[in-house]
């Protein structure tokens, strides 16, 4: 708390403090975190409830989360959801009955460059596919190693809890992960290949237009027609030309 400059900033890693003691935010831990920082019982937890990161229910050992937000569903983030559901005899929200996994459905978790993505108690596990993801919850039950895609195993969902609340992860190797991959860089080297580059912000700030000389490109734009389809679109089926 004496990190922040108002000591109620503290609250989102008193929270995950609170997950790393109690596996998830309990009445008891809401309690803690607004009585240590003078705040009411109610604003801890407008706050709690308004991030996904945070749980309300008892969470298992591994926290499996299954993007399911645009790109990956319909790389099959879905179909993983649903095998997944299929094979721990859950649905999503729900643990297995050795504690062990809590399956969960997330929103984009930046990293659609590698859809569909499964992470681990927030480690990413990309590329992933209904076998695959099926082999890894089996592996998280059985105790067998488990290896990140970008380095590392996830360890339990107390001890990330933790780590996010500001301790620092003493596991060898934990933040040694790889720079950006491949899919990640594939854009700026097309752009590089095209001899793209941004514009220099200094120079577009010396030449840049005026409020209303905005305005009046911003309207001229507006007024534009749309553009036609290129002359060289291909018909569509069953077109004459
Ligand atoms: S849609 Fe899954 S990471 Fe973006």
């Amino acid at each position: 708390m004496a990190r922040y400059p108002e000591s109620r900033s503290a609250l989102l890693p008193l929270l995950h403090l609170v997950q790393a003691e109690d596996g998830y935010l309990t009445p008891a831990g809401i309690s803690f975190c607004a009585g240590q920082l003078s705040l009411s019982p109610a604003e801890v937890t407008a706050v709690a409830t308004f991030y996904s990161m945070y749980r309300r229910t008892p969470t298992g050992e591994y926290l499996v989360g299954v993007c399911t937000n645009t790109l990956c569903a319909v790389m099959g983030g879905d179909a993983i959801l649903e095998v997944l559901g299929e094979h721990l005899d859950l649905h999503a929200g729900q643990t297995t009955a050795d504690g062990k996994v809590t399956l969960e459905h997330l929103e984009c978790n930046a990293a659609c460059d590698y859809a569909p993505v499964i992470m681990v108690n927030w480690e990413f596990f990309d590329n992933q596919t209904p076998a695959s993801a099926r082999n890894l919850v089996d592996d998280l039950r059985s105790g067998a190693p488990v290896a990140a895609t970008r380095g590392g195993s996830p360890c339990s969902f107390r001890d990330t809890s933790r780590i996010l609340a500001g301790f620092v992860d003493q596991r060898p190797g934990a933040n040694d992960g790889p720079t950006a991959g491949d899919a990640t860089l594939a854009g700026l080297r097309v752009a590089n290949e095209l001899g793209m580059t941004a514009p220099d912000p200094d120079e577009s700030h010396s030449t840049a237009a005026g409020p209303d000389d905005e305005k009046m490109t911003e309207q001229a734009v507006r007024d534009q027609p749309a553009p036609g389809p290129q002359a060289d679109l291909p018909p569509t089926n069953g077109a004459h030309s």
